[in-house]
């Protein structure tokens, strides 16, 4: 009986199948691939993908930290993490560069005396590149106000007050594409072969 039972059930469900192929491959189209692919694909990081080593953020010591002759240091963190140094220069920035830089901050108390502070000496300002270079960064340099910045971050280690955090670093991927338009021209950025690449990730 039990036999008979299952025998008709799979006649069933291969006739429901071949009847409604084309319906349910319709249907499944217009799921995204990621959906239907499970999680991975959804949201999570990818781990089988090639890295992107092409993505660029902008970090600028800001004037305390160029006083305080901390450039070197901060430089050597980011090359010991395994980024690509690809846009360097020392400036004082103009009133005009930096209202566009903090574009966002506008309406905030503090507005003022970061502009008056900003451009109250010389900055040192770079394009690192690597793979997801623009989070790993923040992580690096560590929260705003150095009070709460974890020790071993830039921030942690070497500022003294919200307002003398050290260093810049671009927040997202967007922020950052819009950053390095604001600071370099195009021709000032630097295209190279890092010898180690395969050392630095998978290919
Ligand atoms: P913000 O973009 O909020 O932080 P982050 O630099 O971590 O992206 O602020 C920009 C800078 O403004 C910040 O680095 C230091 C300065 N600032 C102050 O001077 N006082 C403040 O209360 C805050 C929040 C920021």
């Amino acid at each position: 009986m039990i036999m008979l039972q299952r025998c008709i059930f799979k006649k069933f469900i291969q006739a429901v199948h071949s009847r409604h192929q084309d319906t349910t491959k319709g249907l499944l189209s217009v799921f995204p691939t990621s959906l239907l692919n499970g999680p991975t694909a959804a949201g999570q990081r990818n781990t089988s993908s090639a890295p992107d080593l092409t993505e660029q953020t902008l970090i600028a010591v800001k004037p305390d930290g160029v006083q305080r002759r901390l450039v070197g240091k901060i430089i050597q963190r980011f090359e010991q993490r395994g980024f690509k140094l690809v846009g360097l220069k020392m400036m004082r920035v103009s009133d005009d560069l930096l209202a566009q830089h903090y574009c966002e901050l506008r309406a905030k108390p503090f507005y003022p005396s970061v502009l008056q502070y900003m451009t109250s000496g010389p900055v040192v300002v770079m394009v690192w590149e690597g793979h997801n270079v623009v989070q790993t960064s923040r992580s690096m340099v560590g929260l705003t106000n150095p009070v709460d910045a974890s020790p071993g971050t830039v921030r942690g280690d070497y500022g003294t007050h919200v307002s003398r955090n050290v260093v810049h670093a671009s927040d997202s991927l967007e922020g950052a594409q819009r950053e390095i338009k604001l600071w370099f021209q195009g021709e000032d950025l630097v295209t190279w072969e890092c010898c180690d690449r395969t050392s630095l990730c998978e290919p």
